[in-house]
């Protein structure tokens, strides 16, 4: 499937994938197209390093020998929620750095200048995640509990009425995060510039990060600081669906599907060490009829 620009590249995109605005113009893209065509060269799905499907049938229990790749929703094979039971990780973290590559690789802070009060996902998924919230999130104003919001924005799905001592986002538009109710403080921050989380260790009881992980470019560095400032058995909640700012997400991802996603995750937290063995569940509230919601999510472990 060629893109608008004649791109080949992209032939695995979820059909669902959004075009950012920005970045779309004609003369900034044809820019793109000559930095993303000098950094790549041969077939994208040979970026994961190991070739796709060889990666993925790596995974004992998983698979069962068939790559997930072409599929950009799940429609057969185990079930998200088996997806990361048995999974026997490569010694090596499998990505190379090419994996990491967006077709966008201008500032993040330019790209999300202008504030957008959108939801990126529908409400039936937006409705899943709160539930999922509300059954494992601490009761709202428990005594010293504190949250992180990654990848924050005006709206954090947190169920209505939900409040904590400390709720803090971080995102990159100052003017969203202003509007966002739930949070007590916020932050500017570009993680793929500095993702040190300016916060003490031992500082948060949930991370929680919303259809956001995929634009992370140095996501080991990222979910080590993760665990460093969770409390001990504090909780990551890691949420995404089959859309995304395609020029803004990392090239491992845009090239795979959602079967994939969930194992591309589930590695960030194996590889960065400090956490328990990821798991997965599968939210969707409407399948086919609606945006899907995953949820990677894994406690750090109680003796770190
Ligand atoms: C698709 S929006 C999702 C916003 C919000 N989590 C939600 O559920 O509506 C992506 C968010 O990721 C944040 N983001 C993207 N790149 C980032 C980066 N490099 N560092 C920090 N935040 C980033 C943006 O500020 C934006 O709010």
């Amino acid at each position: 499937m060629a893109n608008f620009l004649g791109l080949r590249f992209h032939t695995q995109f979820p059909l669902t994938c959004f075009v950012a605005g920005s970045a779309s113009s004609s003369a900034i893209a044809a820019n793109l197209v000559k930095n993303w065509n000098r950094r790549v060269k041969g077939p994208r799905r040979m970026l994961l390093g190991f070739g796709a499907a060889s990666f993925l049938s790596q995974f004992v229990g998983v698979s069962g020998g068939k790559s997930f790749i072409a599929s950009a929703r799940i429609t057969g094979g185990p079930s998200v929620d088996e997806i990361l039971k048995n999974v026997e990780w490569p010694e090596q973290f499998p990505f190379k750095e090419e994996d990491f590559l967006r077709y966008d690789e201008s500032p993040d802070t330019m790209f999300y200048e202008s504030p957008r009060f959108v939801t990126h996902i529908d409400d039936p998924a937006i409705a899943a995640l709160t539930k999922y919230y509300s059954k494992v999130f601490p009761p709202s104003n428990s005594p010293g509990v504190s949250i992180l919001d990654m990848c924050s924005s005006w709206v954090s799905h947190f169920p209505p009425g939900y409040s904590q001592e400390r709720v803090v986002g971080l995102g990159l538009n100052e003017e969203e995060l202003k509007r966002n109710p739930v949070l007590t403080e916020y932050i500017v921050q570009d993680l793929n510039v500095n993702p040190r989380l300016p916060f003490e260790d031992n500082s948060f009881d949930i991370i929680t990060n919303v259809v956001s992980v995929d634009y992370i470019t140095k996501p080991l560095d990222v979910f080590k600081e993760m665990s460093r400032i969770l409390k001990p058995g504090g909780l990551a909640i890691m949420s995404f669906s089959n859309r995304c700012f395609w020029t803004k997400a990392i090239s491992i991802w845009t090239s795979t599907g959602d079967a994939d996603h969930v194992m591309i995750v589930g590695s960030y937290f194996h590889y960065a060490g400090g956490f328990e063995p990821p798991q997965a569940v599968d939210i969707s509230p409407n399948p086919g009829r609606s945006d899907p919601m995953y949820i990677v999510y894994s406690r750090k472990v109680s003796t770190a």
